[in-house]
């Protein structure tokens, strides 16, 4: 028996060779707890019944397949192209839980192919669908995923802006055992190309360098709105995060017709069938 079991229970300081880029990516740009129970209410609210089962697109580690399994009576697919990141998911998200199994698939894909299934709730998250630069592509997208919803389904994106969005900057933000930096590289107001990195840094000084790296369009609300219209969706609504007194975001998201701009904002689109 150790003499001191607290002690050897510690986990050792985080640094760039013993950190792992999935844990920290999920503890720096994933609440799936909160997103779920957001996810729930809203389909509840449109839709008028509760939600089974959840398609996740572009789910990486499928975070948010394994908390939304929570509930029993759901299911949950989740989809990406990236065999590693399905394999990190199912060891340390999936595994744990019992799945994938009689509830979750997995399915090693491109989200623009034919899916079967119809869902109750499509995600795609985190911006991942910025990676799709052109109209018709983003369409096409929209188009494909419309087909595998169910009649009352719901179709969530989101989407970041905001008038810092649009301007080369470093926010670095420093999280337990680790600094968060996510950095906007690169804008280019012609196309609205954008190059985004994630680095980490560590109280060590070792830093892992752009551990992820996004090139996308930064999308706006209206050409979101306007591509799920012209894919087929019957209606869309955005939905607005609340702020404090200082301005600062509350994590409560409320559907809004007209906001004033702000620096920096996260909303997303809802869009029925
Ligand atoms: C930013 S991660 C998203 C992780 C997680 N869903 C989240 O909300 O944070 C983007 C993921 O999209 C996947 N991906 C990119 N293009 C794809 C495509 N056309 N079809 C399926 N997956 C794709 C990548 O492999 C990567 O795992």
């Amino acid at each position: 028996m150790p003499k001191n079991p607290r002690r050897r229970s510690k986990k050792p300081r985080l640094t760039a060779r013993n950190a792992d880029p999935h844990v920290l990516y999920q503890e720096s740009v994933q609440d799936a707890e909160t997103e779920a129970a957001f996810l729930s209410r809203v389909f509840k609210k449109l839709s008028g019944r509760p939600a089974e089962s959840l398609r996740e697109d572009f789910c990486g580690t499928a975070l948010l397949c394994a908390e939304w399994l929570k509930k029993k009576d759901r299911t949950a697919v989740g989809i990406d192209l990236d065999p590693d990141v399905l394999a990190w998911g199912t060891k340390h998200n999936l595994s744990p839980i019992g799945e994938p199994g009689n509830r979750l698939t997995l399915r090693r894909q491109d989200v623009r192919d034919r899916c079967p299934g119809r869902f109750d709730v499509t995600v795609a998250l985190n911006f991942s669908y910025f990676v799709f630069r052109t109209r018709d592509d983003l369409r096409r997208y929209f188009a494909s995923v419309r087909r595998s919803m169910a009649k009352d389904g719901l179709f969530f994106v989101d989407a970041y802006g905001g008038y810092d969005s649009f301007c080369p900057m470093r926010e670095p933000r420093k999280l337990k055992g680790f600094t968060y930096v996510w950095d906007q590289n690169k804008i280019d107001p012609i196309s609205n190309g954008v190059v985004n990195y994630i680095h980490f840094e560590f109280p060590d000084g070792s830093k892992l360098n752009r551990a992820f790296t996004y090139e996308w369009r930064l999308w706006t609300l209206p050409e979101i709105r306007e591509l799920l219209a012209e894919a087929g969706f019957s209606r869309t609504t955005v939905w607005w995060e609340d702020g404090d007194e200082e301005g600062e975001g509350t994590g409560v998201f409320r559907q809004r017709d007209r906001v004033g701009q702000e620096a920096a904002w996260v909303a997303y689109v809802v869009a029925e069938r």
